[in-house]
Order: C-alpha cells, then sequence, then structure tokens
C-alpha cells in the first residue's frame, strides 16, 4: 500500500501538441514545491521535454517511465533529485514511444503505471504526470492512475478543437478503468492579454469548462521559454518574472481548491 493517503496523482493532459502541457507540470510543479509539496513529476513524454527541462540526463537513470510502463523496475529506484528542493522527476526515454506498440498484447496494460505509482515507498504529497501529445496508452495509463486532470489550453484560435476526444477518453477511463478520475481543471496558456482573441477564447473555456477553468492564465513570455534550455523551472530561473508570479498564482489557487492553503 502507499504511505501516503493524502497523495493526489494530477495527470497534465491534452493531446493536442505543444500546448504547454511540460511547461505547466515543471512551473506548477516547483511551485507547489516552493510551497512546502513534496512533489514528483512523473515524465510520461517520449520527448522528455520535463526531464530535461528540470536539468536531468535521461540518459544517466536507473528506472525510467518505460520500465515502469513495462511492469520493469522500482519507481522508487527511478525517483531523481532536481535542483529545487522537493521537487523529484521519473525521467522519461525515447523508448517510451515503442512501449505504446509493446503494451498491445499486455494484461491489465492500462493499470501499470498506475501499479508503479502504488507501490512507491517514498512520500510524496503531488505526483504530476506530463502526457505525451496523442491519446495512446501512455495517456491512457497515466490518466488511470490519476485522481485529477489538468488541461492546459493555448490561447489561440480553434483552442477548443479537439477537446472533445479529450473529454470522450476522459468519460471513457472513468467508466471502465478508473472511476475516481475528475477534470480537475482547465489553464490558459500563452495568454496575450493585449489580443481581443484571448478574452475570446477565455470566454469560451469558461463557457465550456465552468468553475473548473482556473482564474489564473499564464502569460506568454520570453523567459518561460527559455528556462527549460537552463535546466531550471522559472520559479529558480527568474523568480519575479510574470511567468513564476503566474505559476505561484496557479499553484496557490490549485492548493485552496484542494483546502491546503495555510
Ligand atoms: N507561457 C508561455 N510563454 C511562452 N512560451 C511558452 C509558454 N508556455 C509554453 N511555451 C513554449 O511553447 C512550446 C510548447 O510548450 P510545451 O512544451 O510546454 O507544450 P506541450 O503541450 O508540453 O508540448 P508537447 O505536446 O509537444 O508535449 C515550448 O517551446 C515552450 O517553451
Ligand atoms: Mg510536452
Amino acid at each position: 500500500m502507499s504511505k501516503s493517503s493524502d497523495r493526489v496523482v494530477v495527470a497534465v493532459a491534452n493531446q493536442k501538441g505543444g500546448v504547454g502541457k511540460s511547461t505547466t507540470t515543471i512551473n506548477m510543479g516547483a511551485a507547489l514545491a516552493a510551497m512546502g509539496e513534496r512533489v514528483l513529476i512523473v515524465d510520461g513524454d517520449p520527448q522528455s521535454n520535463a526531464t530535461s527541462g528540470l536539468g536531468v540526463d535521461r540518459h544517466d537513470v536507473a528506472v525510467n517511465t518505460y520500465d515502469l510502463i513495462l511492469g520493469q523496475g522500482d519507481i522508487d529506484d527511478g525517483i531523481e533529485p532536481t535542483s529545487v528542493k522537493d521537487l523529484f522527476v521519473v525521467a522519461s526515454s525515447i523508448d517510451l514511444a515503442a512501449a505504446e506498440i509493446e503494451l498491445v498484447a499486455r494484461m491489465s496494460r492500462e493499470h501499470l503505471l498506475r501499479q508503479a505509482v502504488d507501490s512507491m515507498e517514498t512520500d510524496f504529497d503531488v505526483v504530476l504526470v506530463d502526457c505525451p501529445p496523442s491519446l495512446g496508452l501512455i495517456t491512457v495509463n497515466a490518466l488511470t492512475a490519476a485522481d485529477e486532470v489538468l488541461i492546459p489550453i493555448q490561447t489561440e484560435y480553434y483552442a477548443l478543437e479537439g477537446l472533445t476526444q479529450l473529454l470522450r477518453s476522459i468519460e471513457a477511463i472513468q467508466s471502465h478503468l478508473n472511476p475516481r478520475l475528475r477534470i480537475e481543471g482547465a489553464v490558459l496558456t500563452m495568454y496575450d492579454r493585449r489580443t481581443t482573441l484571448a478574452a475570446e477564447v477565455s470566454a469560451q473555456v469558461r463557457e465550456h469548462f465552468g468553475d473548473v477553468t482556473y482564474r489564473t492564465v499564464i502569460p506568454r513570455t520570453v523567459r518561460l521559454a527559455e528556462a527549460p534550455s537552463y535546466g531550471e523551472p522559472i520559479e529558480s530561473f527568474d523568480p519575479k518574472s510574470r511567468g513564476a508570479v503566474a505559476y505561484r498564482s496557479l499553484a496557490t489557487e490549485w492548493r485552496k481548491r484542494h483546502g491546503r492553503s495555510t
């Protein structure tokens, strides 16, 4: 059994590419860690953006998400420290792309990540799973392991396009694999408040998602795009920047929603 009963597992998912999933995972994770939560990020994307963005070399780890998804290796051996106190990562691997195929013939193939997380001995308050831009078996594993889904939505034309597919997948997983899964939040990313587009998209998202839409919006800023190449979250890279302020605000809202604010 897992040690921490109030541990929350969050899948950060949207099958659309480049909407800010990895940026949100890294920076919300770091902001939560700065607020005293013990945070584990599980990199579920073969692109390994969350791993490299946290300064961890994916070639340099004993156990990665690919191993976990194939039921090999102990998750506790794959927990790597980052430059941020209380923020850890399980690295991804390019091989994770092959897992989609290798899993096809497996029994309980949707539950493998959940089994790994449930078996974890190390104590964490929050586990964030950075999903790849697809609705394949890796994302299904993440949603099966999760208590909740956080959906980053890029503030652009057709922002809601394709979300019906994601919502249908979530419903299917709720009925067949993981009844406790809920949509916890939708967050607007790369928001440029000078444009009328931003206000329009924001209104559409709020109409569609209602109260689960975060009040915090993540601005489009160069600093947020630069931080990963230094292997650091914005929280340590440039704590006073607008991006850092926004991700702290998102983390604060998340904690309030979970009754964890002090
Ligand atoms: N708020 C922001 N301001 C400026 N650039 C951003 C912001 N958020 C993300 N980016 C940049 O946009 C690109 C896509 O972001 P990110 O990698 O977080 O998206 P993703 O949804 O994880 O992508 P993928 O689907 O490929 O995994 C990256 O280059 C990132 O640095
Ligand atoms: Mg990503």
